[in-house]
């Protein structure tokens, strides 16, 4: 792991392999280790990338408030200092396309192609992101737990509770071990994020779209319309998994990412 040090923070970030860049974006609130089956399997032929987001993992929550925005920049930021210059391929999961979305709109230069895994384009409704809120305003009082316990069960399809309890278990000790200033940000931050739906049709860079089959928190049906209304978009659906497909169903992942990448649209 580098300590990047950007503005007004250092982001932990791990590099592995050399060739075109692979940017790996992770989700909330997680760390780059989600996408530890993708770095293996890439590292072999790519630049693989994978941050902690500042706040994140190791890397420093920082003074700046935080938005998909700035979490954008901070990701075009890293790039410069560690001198990629070359457009990525950026592959985000649930808040990672969240910070996707914000990328394109910034830093299309710096765009080749998307990966966008179990995520949405809309906005929360009003309701929502008083939810996401008030949240924020508990866990800083009484802790992580409650937030945690709720949203671990929606992470994984039941077959994954079952067979590879340790994938469930290292994520809840990511989770866990998360400051609760830096959730707090990113709730506060991810229930501002604006409605990039209206736009889907301007986004012409080529883009995957995966979405694990039992996923609970973005669903194949609100997935498939997001590729839909994107003029250079596929979809596919991952079976067996739920939210963090990357997780739970790596090598039917990685195939599908390997299949989009070397494939020249
Ligand atoms: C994530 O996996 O990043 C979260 O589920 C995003 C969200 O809460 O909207």
């Amino acid at each position: 792991m580098n300590m990047i040090h950007i503005g007004d923070t250092e982001l932990s970030v791990r590099q592995e392999g050399q060739g075109p860049p692979l940017l790996f974006v992770h989700g909330f609130p997680l760390d780059h280790t989600m996408w530890n089956q993708q770095i293996t399997e890439f590292s072999r032929d790519y630049h693989v990338i994978a941050p902690d987001l500042r706040g994140f993992g190791a890397s420093a929550l920082g003074s700046e408030p935080m938005s998909m925005a700035s979490l954008a920049d901070d990701l075009a930021a890293m790039l410069s200092a560690l001198q990629v210059t070359r457009p990525v391929a950026f592959c985000g999961l649930s808040m990672g396309g969240y910070i996707a979305w914000q990328f394109w709109d910034r830093h299309s230069d710096r765009l080749d192609k998307l990966i966008l895994c179990d995520t949405r384009a809309a906005a929360d409704s009003a309701e929502a992101a008083q939810g996401r809120r008030e949240t924020a305003t508990r866990l800083l009082r009484d802790g992580a737990g409650e937030l945690i316990e709720g949203m671990l069960p929606k992470l994984f399809a039941n077959a994954t509770d079952n067979a590879a309890p340790k994938l469930i278990q290292a994520t809840r000790r990511v989770m866990e071990s998360t400051q609760l200033q830096t959730i707090a940000a990113a709730l506060l931050a991810i229930a501002e994020r604006p409605d990039f739906e209206p736009r889907l049709a301007e986004i012409t860079v080529s883009t995957l779209v995966l979405c694990g089959e039992h996923d609970l928190i973005t669903t194949v049906e609100e997935m498939q319309q997001v590729a839909a209304a994107m003029p250079n978009a596929r979809f596919k659906k991952i079976g067996g998994a739920g939210h963090m497909a990357p997780v739970e169903q790596p090598a039917a992942v990685n195939r599908a990412i390997c299949e989009f990448l070397e494939r020249r649209v």
